[in-house]
């Protein structure tokens, strides 16, 4: 049935202006002042704010990693995300342990397929390139319809790559139009001090913060920039966190470098001190890259607000307090790295950032929503309000004051890392491809409505800013 939203103000990465919207099979007809359409179901849009539903450009559920699983999977964690304001996810597809590339691929259909409320993608991660990898890469991303790509420079007992690895995958990018996404650490340096640290007896979990300083991730990020700058390759820097790495990227992108950036909202609000929390509590905050000193978060936003970094990624991977992060009681090494983000991701941004006057609603939908879109080769089916478009929209209220909290989160997991944190704004309603996910604050999708969508690797990874 077709639906119209009325009487809303549609936001744009652009434009911000009174509209109503006609939907028909799933995608954006008409839009105009006033549309009177007898057939259509009414969606009364009053007061509301129509932002195109956001995409998450990195997620990791139903993930084995730091001997355990995450706690969310694809049907807890799209309906978290959905709640949230998210109707994409790209997450991460995990290729270590798979006898081929194809089979990696196959074991996340398998996970996503029966459970996803919203669209989705993969990126293909890449822990090592032998021969055989090699080979089968072009193929892969080909037929899986990934335009993306993942190398971890730290994890060294689980995923780090060496150089010569990272350097074949810039070169297999640059070859095939594929966008290169790196954790930027370097996991040696810091597996040395880990030991020290442990040889010292510091054992809290402050010392995964101490243990991964800036200057590691600083170093990495120079690293990756130059040889793939070297390669010829476009570059992702997945959640940036401090001054020297941004520091990298502003000075690549001066010299015309291909280098794109993220940051992920915790880095924008909490910071080090989290860590210090008495009873062991400072495990919740417990993620890679560390929350870094409280002074970097204005470096963040300042290169947000000047593009230097284009896109906001939840980096979702969630680990309950009790059972996970307590893994690590006794050793912070063996607390698993991850967070509960993909649900608070959309409003925190807009809180902190435009309630806060750190940036436009333009801006907003930019960095939650048309960005990623537009890197990951989704635009403009995905990421905007338009003519075409599918019907991924956010019907949002500007007004509501809430407290974030495990009490009221979705998310499959004991505690909110956000926990206490006051915000204005909230989803009201989201529809995926025309479709209620979230109708009136509750859920009204269907397990395994969401669809995967195939991005192609040629001329999918452009620069947009
Ligand atoms: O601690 C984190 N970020 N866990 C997820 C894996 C990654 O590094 O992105
Ligand atoms: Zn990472
Ligand atoms: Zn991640």
């Amino acid at each position: 049935m077709k639906k119209v939203i009325t009487g809303g103000t549609i936001v744009t990465a652009t434009d911000t202006y009174k509209g109503d919207v006609l939907i028909e099979d799933g995608v954006i007809q008409q839009i105009a002042a006033c549309i009177k359409d007898v057939d259509a179901e009414i969606i009364d849009a009053t007061g509301k704010l129509l932002f195109p539903g956001g995409i998450d450009p990195h997620t990791h559920l139903d993930m084995p990693f730091n001997n355990t699983v995450t706690d969310d999977d694809w049907e807890s964690g799209t309906i978290a995300a959905a709640f949230g304001g998210t109707t994409t996810i790209i997450d991460f597809c995990i290729s270590a342990g798979s006898p081929t590339l194809m089979d990696a691929i196959d074991t996340w259909h398998a996970k996503s397929k029966d459970k996803a409320v919203i669209d989705y993608g993969f990126h293909l991660m890449i822990g090592d390139l032998n021969e055989q990898r090699l080979k089968e890469l072009p193929e892969a991303l080909e037929r899986g319809g990934i335009s993306s790509i993942k190398v971890f420079l730290a994890y060294a007992k689980e995923f780090q790559a060496t150089d010569r690895t990272l350097f074949q995958a810039f070169k297999v990018g640059s070859k095939l139009g594929a966008t290169i996404m790196v954790h930027c650490e370097n996991g040696s340096v810091i597996d040395e001090l880990v030991e020290e640290a442990k040889a010292n007896g510091q054992t809290e979990p402050i010392y995964h913060a101490l243990t991964r300083p800036p200057e590691v991730e600083g170093e990495a990020t120079k690293r990756a920039i130059e040889l793939a700058n070297l390669a010829g390759a476009q570059l992702y820097v997945v959640h940036v966190t401090c001054k020297e790495a941004v520091d990298e990227i502003i000075s690549a992108r001066n010299k015309g470098y291909n280098v794109l950036g993220e940051t992920c909202p915790p880095y924008l609000v909490l910071d080090q001190t989290a860590l210090e929390k008495p009873d062991f509590e400072g495990a919740k905050y417990v993620w890679s890259p560390p929350l870094r000193p409280v002074e970097h978060q204005e470096v963040l936003w300042n290169a947000l607000k000047s593009k230097q970094l284009q896109t906001i990624g939840s980096d979702q991977c969630s680990f309950s307090f009790n059972g996970k992060k307590t893994l690590g009681k006794d050793d912070f090494s063996k607390i698993p790295n991850g967070g509960p983000f993909i649900e608070d991701r959309f409003s925190v941004l807009y809180s902190e950032g435009v309630v806060k006057g750190r940036i436009t609603e333009n801006e907003f939908v930019d960095m939650i929503s048309t960005q990623s879109a537009k890197i990951f080769g989704l635009f403009p089916k995905k990421g905007t309000i338009a003519v075409g478009s599918d019907a991924d929209i956010v019907l949002f209220d500007p007004t509501v004051r809430r407290t974030i909290s495990a009490e009221t989160h979705h998310m499959n997991v004991d505690y909110n890392a956000f926990e206490g944190l006051e915000v204005t704004g909230e989803p009201v309603s989201v529809l995926v491809r025309g479709e209620y996910v979230i109708q009136d604050k509750k859920f009204a999708g269907k397990l395994g409505s969401g669809q995967y969508i195939r991005r192609e690797v040629k001329g999918s990874a452009k620069v947009t800013s």
